[in-house]
């Protein structure tokens, strides 16, 4: 039978080197969801990718000294890297840099146009340039950016405009007709009457004050508003008004759009409204998740380790952050991210009741059976209550997956985790092994337990992919056994199943410790981070002075001699300064100099260098410097410039 097409989306990322774990939280989600629908049997299109355009990244670039393009390639690499670590199984990743986007939203825009849907006028209003965002003035709150609280500045240009007002009717119908078609619910209610009711304005779509973006074919020193130009990415990636792709008809329109809530505004109001205006279906739901942060506020990369998804990764197990992201909090809302949480999670879930379950079932089938289970058994009434739990599981399972909760969902799976541990207090295999008349009973105990861990194990895997595999192995199911139809009913593992144990799957992480660890680990990357701010601070003053046209009489004001060094040697408790003797003509000198990294004593003893003379003597780890000699700073280190040959005590000038 033909597979049902199933398409769903990520917002795609703005190119930040800086992506932090709730970033990843939407990916995640949307992974999983793209996953489990795979379970169950649908054809899935998962669509992720990168926003490159706008002014910001130009300049961004512009600071880099690169141009954009090449500043996204090179982030677009990273973000791709992180997607992969993290098991992201994305079908198509788009970047609106790519040709044929870039051709499909300048035909969108001309379309649009020539409809009189796009017209030009002046643009005269406020901007918000991180969030890229115009605003009216009584959008505004306490004059700031509503969304990032940032200062937002004066606009006003030429611009073209597109009469969202035009759609505010049939949006009204929208959500009224479709009480489902935004959710969580609450988000729905504050883009009606926060936004919609109060009436919509139409909204600048060009932009001429900077050139990174999509240029209107019509009218080229217009570039197209980032948000037109990023919005399409979900239609022009299957192939709409492009000839790249031809998957519009199979997976338009998309069963669900995930995105942030900080972004719902756009997806649920600028959207529809532009689909309406191009005469095309609209996505069948927009569901806008809550965020994670951190205590005390907002998740940014500079709180360092903590959010870096990387570290997070590499530290504790891909498969578990994706289930701590999912199991932790409700999607629709907001949560607080903790590594302590983080580590309860791992502690109390993945190695108490799964890995636990899973390591004492096979290591007692391996013990009491030598691995293999025998066809005889017998079963008992008190096995019913965990076997109709694990016959059930795919049905609670999948109503919660089909509504976005995937933490009652994985509750549900760990009820019957727990259930099973339970059942093994209960049963007492260690007893029944006593008695070779109860080998029958004890190999069915052990063969509810293994087809318990089949049914939660295959039902996890849109969450844990790789450690679901490796339960699978252990527990010796076939691949056929860790299917959608082969969880709908339970005893379908033979009799005389074989396991195979392995490695623990989560190990324990000692709570204490691991503060202990991540503190000081905290602590050395933020003195890490000052030493760099300092770097940068002291090489942009650098820079600045190096552009400083000074007056000759200024250049008059420096004293600069050559002097002989007669004499030198390391300071004391120190790797980088040098102290050395000089003799100018008849006077004596002695200055310290950071350059023991370059040269040995003996290197700089006989040479001649030049000194700033009137320099205001200073202590330098309690050793006094009568001025400073001059070095220049090579790709290859510092070397002192020396002027061997001339008198020591000359003037230079
Ligand atoms: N480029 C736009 C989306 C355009 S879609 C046509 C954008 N990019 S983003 O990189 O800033 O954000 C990408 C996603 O990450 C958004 O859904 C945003 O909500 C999400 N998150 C960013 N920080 C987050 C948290 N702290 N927690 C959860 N999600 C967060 O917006």
């Amino acid at each position: 039978m033909d597979k049902k097409p199933f398409y769903i989306t990520t917002p795609i990322y703005y190119p930040s080197a800086n992506l932090h774990i709730g970033h990843s939280y939407c990916t995640v989600a949307t992974d999983v969801m793209a996953r489990f629908k795979r379970l169950q049997g649908y054809d899935v299109m998962f669509l992720t990718g990168t926003d490159e355009h706008g002014q910001k990244i130009q300049d961004k670039a512009a600071e880099a000294g690169v141009t954009p393009q090449e500043f996204v390639d090179n982030i677009v690499a990273g973000i791709k890297d992180l997607w992969k670590l993290m098991n992201i199984s994305y079908d198509r990743f788009i970047r609106t840099t790519d040709e044929y986007h870039v051709e499909a939203v300048q035909k969108m825009f001309e379309k649009m146009k020539a409809k009189g849907d796009i017209y030009k006028s002046v643009y005269k209003g406020k901007y918000c340039k991180p969030c890229e965002s115009f605003w009216t003035e009584t959008q505004l709150v306490d004059g700031k950016c509503p969304d990032c609280g940032r200062p937002v500045v004066d606009a006003e240009e030429e611009a073209y405009f597109f009469k969202q007002s035009k759609y505010v009717d049939q949006i009204i119908k929208l959500y009224e007709e479709n009480p489902d078609w935004l959710q969580p619910a609450s988000r729905a209610k504050e883009m009606m009457n926060n936004f919609i009711k109060p009436g919509l304005e139409d909204t600048c779509v060009s932009r001429t004050t900077f050139d990174w973006g999509v240029p209107v074919t019509s009218d080229p020193k217009h570039v197209v508003y980032v948000w037109l130009d990023a919005l399409t990415n979900y239609i022009t990636a299957l192939g709409y008004g492009n000839e790249k792709y031809d998957d519009f008809e199979r997976f338009w329109p998309a069963d669900v759009h995930f995105v942030g809530k900080e972004i719902v505004r756009f997806h649920s109001i600028l959207w529809p409204a532009m689909l309406m205006s191009l005469e095309l279906p609209l996505p069948k739901k927009v569901y806008g998740h809550g965020w994670l942060l951190l205590e005390g506020g907002k998740m940014s990369k500079s709180k360092g380790n903590v959010v870096d998804p990387v570290f997070l990764c590499e530290r504790y197990g891909v498969d578990t952050l994706r289930y701590f992201l999912l199991r932790e909090f409700p999607f629709g809302s907001d949560g607080v991210f903790s590594n302590e949480a983080l580590i309860n999670r791992i502690n109390a879930d993945l190695a108490n009741d799964l890995g636990n379950l899973v390591s004492r079932t096979v290591s007692m089938v391996e013990k009491y059976f030598d691995g293999t289970l025998p066809a005889e058994q017998t079963a008992d009434p008190m096995d019913e209550e965990l076997i109709q739990m694990a016959s059930g599981l795919r049905a609670v399972y999948e109503e919660q997956m089909e509504s976005y909760a995937f933490q009652n969902a994985l509750i549900e799976v760990f009820k019957v985790i727990s259930r099973a541990n339970k059942y093994i207090d209960e049963t007492a295999p260690w007893i029944l092994a006593k008695d070779e008349a109860n080998k029958p009973r004890l190999a069915r105990v052990m063969y509810n337990l293994l087809e318990t861990i089949r049914i939660g194990a295959t039902l996890l895997t849109p969450f844990i992919p790789d450690s679901a595999e490796k339960i699978r192995a252990q527990i010796g199911a076939a691949s056929e056994l860790f299917t959608w139809e082969s969880v709908a009913e339970y005893g379908q593992l033979p009799a005389n199943v074989t396991v195979c144990k392995g490695a623990a799957l989560f190990p324990r992480i000692d709570m204490k410790k691991e503060l202990d660890f991540l503190d000081k680990h905290q602590e050395k990357q933020k003195k890490e981070a000052e030493k760099a701010a300092k770097k940068a601070e002291k090489k942009a003053k650098e820079e600045e002075l190096a552009n400083v046209v000074i007056a000759i009489d200024d250049f008059a004001k420096v004293s600069l001699k050559t002097a002989e060094v007669v004499a030198c040697e390391p300071v004391k408790k120190s790797d980088k300064l040098l102290c050395l003797q000089l003799k100018l003509g008849e006077e004596k000198r002695q200055v310290v100099s950071g350059i023991a990294e370059y040269y040995k004593p003996e290197d700089l003893i006989g040479k001649t260098v030049i000194l700033v003379a009137n320099l205001k003597p200073a202590k330098l780890r309690g050793v006094e410097s009568q001025g400073m000699i001059l070095a220049a700073d090579a790709p290859d280190g510092v070397k002192v410039i020396f002027v061997d040959g001339v008198p020591s005590g000359c003037k230079i000038r």
